[in-house]
């Protein structure tokens, strides 16, 4: 809903793929929470007028919820279909819009459950397994 708002996207996953690097969490686990992070906050950023994400890291596990008390989703079925998308223009201009942020999310996550009330908000669970992942992925920066 807000332009504005858009500046800032990317913020919040860096901050906490920082964060979670600093705890010790498997580059793997990192570099999925990352992706399943900024798709929630450019989400928020492009629909809604503000939300929160919150981070949860468990020894087994690393949960990410998303809040927000934007317009809501009618149809939970569609928004998890590749290619659909509202996308307003201004945001299309910024190269959002393939409609893949949602897709792409439920693809990084080990269990995501999506609860939306239109006219009150969204809701997004999401969570990542750390056991099986601790000798994968690639992205490891120094000291990762
Ligand atoms: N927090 C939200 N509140 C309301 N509607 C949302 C929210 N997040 C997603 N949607 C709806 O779900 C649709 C699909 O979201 P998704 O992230 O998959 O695609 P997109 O944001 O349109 O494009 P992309 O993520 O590929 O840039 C959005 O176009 C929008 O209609
Ligand atoms: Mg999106």
């Amino acid at each position: 809903m807000s332009p504005g708002a858009i500046a800032d996207v990317g913020a919040v996953s860096t901050q906490i793929r920082r964060i979670l690097r600093e705890l010790g969490v498997e580059p793997e686990v990192v570099r999925r929470v990352g992706i399943i992070c900024f798709e929630g906050e450019t989400n928020i950023a492009i629909f809604t007028k503000g939300g929160r994400i919150t981070l949860m890291v468990w020894d087994d596990r690393v949960e990410l919820f998303f809040a927000d008390n934007g317009p809501g989703i009618e149809d939970l079925e569609l928004v998890r279909r590749p290619g659909y998308s509202t996308a307003p223009d201004w945001a299309r201009e910024l190269g959002f819009g393939a409609g893949m942020g949602i897709p792409n999310m439920e693809k990084n996550a080990d269990t995501f459950v999506l609860r939306s009330r239109p006219g009150k908000g969204t809701a997004i669970r999401a969570t990542v397994w750390r056991k099986g992942n601790e000798r994968q992925g690639s992205s490891a920066g120094p000291g990762a």
